[in-house]
């Protein structure tokens, strides 16, 4: 018998599932012995829906609708946002339904009431689209590594972040330029708000830290900064000082008996393989107590990509595989979230400062003040915001003293501008 399937919206990744249901279907009834049916798709445009092929009775311009009306094993909510699919899931676990879904922004705000509600009717609630594209990064921590104890994770997992950066290292354009060279490649939306700021990447570290360390983790939990203070600069001088480059790196890990989760733009070695991570493509590593390092890497998003992992969950479902997280995430945890202000690594500070003797000594002295030890130090022969970079690390500092030293330094009279932060991560 057919293993049915209703499609909720058909937009980028919902015609991407259709095409390929319908284009290798075959081949997947050959390997898994499952037929996969499409019982219906949902979408606001009816003739995007005809024009993929599906027949026009199983066209439905209500979701909600499709989901109450029409029978069928799973249904996969790709309509996106938290309003009408959260209803959608919903409606579809209550009616014991086992549902797939690429929603990250929802899983980062309502997921433990949706796997709850999954689990209470005993269906599945799959989201392997949901961080990472078409990389099967969400099985790999569920299942493959399972016997282990997750020690950290790194992830590259915003496109277009990553994209913009590639752009600003490789070109040295600026993030203005960086950033409409992406809208016209379409990979940035025309807001790109959720990319460039760090929220898209905040849900799917939430989504992929809950998972890893057995403790529901928000969107409010996770330390957020997006990239665009980021300089031409800062970039050209953390390679070719200092030989880092910078990336919109998501880390989750316990550190002192908490959990820190974090986005932000972050300097790593260059000889670091996440180094090499460019353009759109996405990367996580996660790091194992048995395992080690492992990695994984691929296109983080696009119609075909992401259709790959709906389809890889689908099949799951299909075949019977329906563990979908850890039993430890319903029982509750008592691992509290690290606060930023302790956060503890290198810092680069870029600061903008009049070219006068004393300079420095001002700068290092309010470091000394709050015992942050200054690494290495330059100052770059530019102008630049009508004074002079000047740039210095520092050894590992806690986020709060590095916060006041800067506030402070930022009062003086010969400095111009606030100062530009980053975090260095040197695993
Ligand atoms: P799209 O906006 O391209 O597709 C959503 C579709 O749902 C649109 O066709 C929309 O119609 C339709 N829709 C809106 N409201 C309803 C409704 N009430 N009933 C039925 N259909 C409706 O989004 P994407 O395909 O890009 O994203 C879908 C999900 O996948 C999101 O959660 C996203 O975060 C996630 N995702 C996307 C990736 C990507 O590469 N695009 C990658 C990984 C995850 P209309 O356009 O007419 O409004
Ligand atoms: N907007 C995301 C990105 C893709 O740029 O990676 C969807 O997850």
């Amino acid at each position: 018998m057919a293993f049915k399937v209703g499609i909720a919206g058909c937009g980028t990744v919902g015609s991407g599932v259709v095409k390929l249901l319908t284009e290798n279907c075959k081949l997947i009834e050959e390997r898994t012995g499952k037929k996969i049916e499409i019982a219906f798709v949902a979408d606001l445009n009816k003739d995007k829906v005809l024009s993929l092929g599906v027949k026009p009775e199983k066209f439905f311009d209500d979701a909600l609708k499709a989901v109450k009306e029409v029978e069928c094993d799973a249904v996969v909510e790709l309509i996106g946002g938290t309003g009408i699919a959260k209803e959608v899931i919903k409606e579809a676990l209550k009616r014991k339904r086992h549902v797939i879904t690429a929603n990250k922004a929802l899983l980062a705000s309502s997921g433990q009431e949706l796997f709850n509600l999954a689990k209470e009717n005993k269906v599945s609630l799959k989201y392997e689209a949901s961080v990472g594209g078409g990389i099967p990064v969400i099985k790999a921590l569920r299942e493959g590594l399972i016997g282990n104890r997750i020690e950290r994770i790194y992830g590259i997992i915003n496109g277009t972040a990553n994209f913009i950066l590639t752009q600003m290292s490789q070109k040295g354009l600026s993030f203005d330029e960086a950033l409409k060279v992406a809208q016209e490649k379409g990979y940035a939306e025309a807001d790109p708000t959720l990319d460039v700021e760090g929220i898209d990447a905040a849900h799917k570290i939430a989504v992929l830290s809950s998972l890893a360390f057995c403790r529901w983790v928000k969107t409010e939990d996770v330390y957020v900064k997006g990239i665009k203070e980021l300089t031409p600069l800062d970039i050209e001088i953390a390679r070719e000082e200092f030989g880092y480059s910078v990336k919109l790196l998501a880390i989750a890990k316990e550190v002192e008996g908490a959990l820190e989760v974090r986005v932000h733009p972050t300097m790593i070695p260059e000889e670091n393989i996440l180094s090499s991570v460019n353009g759109v493509f996405n990367a996580c590593l996660i790091k194992g107590d048995f395992v080690g390092e492992t990695l994984y890497y691929g296109k983080g998003a696009g119609s075909e990509p992401t259709a790959s992992a709906v389809v890889s969950d689908i099949v799951d479902v299909a075949v019977g595989n329906t563990f979908f997280a850890p039993e430890c995430l319903f029982k509750g945890s008592n691992l509290r979230i690290r606060e930023p202000d302790q956060f503890t690594s290198s810092f680069y500070l870029r600061f903008t400062a009049v070219d006068r003797p004393g300079v420095l000594a001002k700068i290092a002295q309010i470091l000394g003040k709050y015992e942050i030890s200054i690494k290495m130090a330059l100052q770059k022969g530019v102008a630049f915001n009508g004074g002079v970079p000047v740039v210095m690390t520092t050894h590992p500092a806690r986020k709060r003293e590095i916060n006041l030293a800067v506030k402070e330094i930022d009062q003086l009279s010969v400095i111009l501008k606030p100062t530009f932060v980053c975090m260095i991560e040197e695993f």
